[in-house]
């Protein structure tokens, strides 16, 4: 049975290859024609270790030389005698120029337009070739933006479905996407997506974990809850942390008010900054997590926000004393990047 292998390299791209279960994932690559680093293919130089982040698989015969038994129990892999038994991401220690690869370019079309708010807007593209496109919940995508020769990031804030996959913007007044969505968007505008990019991506739920979103920053959280609810459900608990500065910046609540419903495992909070807001929470994301959230350091946390909420969190869990098994975050800045 073929696998889903993502090789995310480490210039944040992730390219997917099919692997049967019979074959090793670096004659799978290859294949693909991907020149991932391997030498002697024989489990005895070494030159392919990588690491497994996630997924089964069982390992042929190497050498202690090629591979510890530490770097075994890290999670180290030989790419040229992994087999997989489910689908797994493995991180190349390599630049995707080096081993001849690079982001995927995808046609697709504006299909619909959403201003969520006065500071969110939503757009929804039809893919070209939705078969060909896969993409890690929580990873972004450089959009092309229509009638210019530029492009910005954004994170998928849904899976793809039906053709279409959702982002959200955030409406920076001047701003040349926002400018575009907002007065002359037309459905049907071709656009080009370049990606998958980004090492901030949902890993499997192991343990209890806790989602920290600033603004736009809760795109890729959606992604990642639409992901766990066609799983069927987080193994444990999850709860999300949604910040906003003002009422009016409040977007796709009713979203994830359907994933509390549909998730038995999930729960959710959103607070406003702003002292004058009538929201019932009020407050930064920090002042709505402690110690128990993050479960004596068992627990694994995602934030996506701006760089002051990042280095705001990191304080806060100096500050109650515990650190949490494993902080993924991406930072971003609104005028460059809106995720
Ligand atoms: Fe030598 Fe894999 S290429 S150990």
């Amino acid at each position: 049975m073929a696998h889903r292998i993502a090789l995310n390299f480490e210039d944040g791209v992730t390219r997917f290859i099919e692997c049967d279960g019979n074959e090793v994932v670096a004659d799978a690559a290859y294949r693909a024609r991907l020149n991932i680093p391997m030498d002697c293919r024989d489990g005895a130089c070494g030159t392919c270790k990588s690491k497994c982040e996630s997924g089964r698989f069982r390992m042929g015969d190497y050498i202690e030389d090629a591979l510890t038994e530490d770097e075994a129990s890290e999670g180290f892999v030989l790419t040229c005698q992994f087999r997989p038994e489910s689908d797994c991401v493995i991180s190349i220690p390599a630049t995707s120029a080096l081993c001849k690869s690079g982001p995927t370019v995808f046609e697709a079309a504006i299909a619909d337009v959403r201003k969520l708010s006065n500071t969110t807007i939503g757009f929804t593209v039809a893919l070209d070739q939705p078969e060909a496109l896969s993409f890690l919940p929580g990873q972004y995508m450089q959009v092309s933006v229509p009638g210019t020769a530029e492009s910005r990031a954004y994170s998928f804030s849904s899976c793809v479905s039906g053709g279409r996959a959702d982002f959200l913007v955030r409406n920076i007044p001047g701003g040349l996407m926002s400018t575009y969505l907002s007065s002359q968007a037309t459905s049907g505008d071709r656009l080009t997506l370049r990606g998958p990019v980004g090492a901030f991506y949902l890993r499997e739920i192991r343990r209890p974990t806790l989602f920290l979103a600033g603004g736009t920053g809760l795109a890729p959280f959606l992604a990642m809850l639409e992901h766990l609810d066609e799983e069927g459900g987080p193994a444990h608990p999850v709860r999300l942390v949604y910040g906003v500065t003002r009422d009016a910046d409040m977007v796709e609540v009713e979203k994830l008010a359907r994933f509390a419903e549909t998730m038995a495992n999930f729960s959710y909070d959103v607070c406003v900054a702003d002292k004058d807001s009538a929201h019932g929470l009020k407050g930064f994301v920090t002042d709505h997590f402690g110690a128990a959230d993050l479960n004596d350091g068992e627990a694994d946390v995602y934030l996506c926000g701006p760089p002051p909420m990042v280095d705001a969190v990191k304080a806060h869990f100096d500050r109650i004393g515990v650190k949490p098994a494993s902080f993924h975050y991406e930072k971003f800045l609104a005028a460059e990047t809106t995720t």
